[in-house]
């Protein structure tokens, strides 16, 4: 166990990871219906330079590509990234912000919004979209899912989790959990998140869409590449912290992007080199001549360069499948 079996049994309240976690981030009084992602961490949606500006750029392109009238952005946070998609997409372009809380009042008024149950669970209006780029920027990452540890003979069992964040062992794993197992986890690891809910909640955007692009953009693994011992963590207030489902953190788990079944997988760099270009640094001589246009370039460059490192955001996964199916690019 991550941290060590305490106490008496009785002591604690012990549930499976999946449950309270969901109720940690999506319950009546849930992280997520009382914070806002940007004040207790980055993402390229909403906190690293101008890595919006230039995500949104790339979105517009991509929704350009397949002739698409209609970006709608599943856990939208407080509505950032479609700010930065209103200030650059054609007017034509509908902008619609799925989350778990209201409408931000701030947003431009061009952005319609839709409230969602959290987690796994979609709006149920949420539909039969037409012409649309449904996209999810570190969405997939807090669904909630099972955690199965190894046992000393190598079972699959449910980690169980107190309120204060103390695990032990649970039932063996059974069912479709283990089947995910068997099939999407090599023997070396000894802790893994069950990535079904994941599957799932991928599926689910799928069948929203009549046709247009289902795009999922997340940190996450591949069978060759699962962490050994698992990757749930903790966030609050910009710092990384021990999971704890008593709703003071953000949970979070790398996704198991192979067993999503998506159409297709890029990586991030892949993405935004194809999509928005190389990266270009502004001629020198422009600071002279138009300051602001020279800063801006600038500012540009460098948000391409984060999100295209190889060591960090450009491995991101962007998980696609086209509807009707045919060749992404
Ligand atoms: C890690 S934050 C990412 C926010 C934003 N996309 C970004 O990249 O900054 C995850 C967000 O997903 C939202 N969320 C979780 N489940 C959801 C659901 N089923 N529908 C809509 N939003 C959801 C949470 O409320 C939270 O704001």
């Amino acid at each position: 166990m991550r941290r060590g079996h305490t106490g008496p049994v009785t002591r604690h309240r012990w549930r499976r990871w999946d449950a309270a976690w969901q109720e940690a981030l999506y319950g009546a009084d849930g992280f997520y219906r009382r914070s806002a992602p940007g004040d207790h961490f980055a993402t390229s949606a909403q906190g690293l330079g101008s890595t919006g500006q230039l995500l949104a750029e790339a979105l517009v392109a991509l929704a350009e590509r397949h002739r698409l009238r209609r970006i709608v952005e599943v856990a939208a946070g407080r509505g950032e990234l479609l700010t930065a998609l209103a200030e650059q997409a054609p007017a034509d372009l509908e902008l619609v912000g799925v989350e778990v809380v209201n409408r931000p009042d701030s947003l431009p008024q061009r952005i319609s919004w839709s409230q969602s149950p959290g987690g796994a669970g979609l709006p149920p209006d949420l539909t039969n979209l037409n012409e649309t780029l449904l996209v999810a920027h570190e969405w997939l990452d807090v669904v909630p899912c099972p955690v199965a540890e190894r046992d000393r003979v190598g079972t699959w069992r449910y980690v169980l989790v107190a309120r204060d964040g103390t695990e032990r062992a649970g039932a063996p794993v059974d069912g479709g959990d283990l089947d995910w197992l068997t099939t999407w986890v090599p023997d070396h690891v000894g802790r893994a998140e069950v990535g079904r809910p994941r599957d799932t909640a991928y599926a689910d955007l799928v069948s929203r869409l009549n046709d247009g692009v289902v795009l999922a953009i997340d940190y996450g693994h591949n069978r060759d590449t699962r962490p050994t011992d698992g990757t749930l963590t903790g966030y609050r207030h910009g710092a990384q912290v021990t999971p704890v489902p008593d709703g003071s953190c953000d949970l979070t788990a790398h996704v198991a992007v192979d067993s999503l079944g998506a159409e297709n997988v890029f990586t991030q760099r892949e993405m935004i080199h194809d999509l928005v270009g190389p990266p270009k640094m502004p001629a020198h001589e422009v600071s002279a001549t138009d300051a602001p246009a020279y800063l801006h370039q600038l500012a540009r460059a460098n948000a391409l360069a984060t999100m295209t490192a190889s060591a960090g955001l450009g491995g991101f996964w962007w998980a696609m499948t086209h509807r009707p199916a045919s060749d992404l690019g």
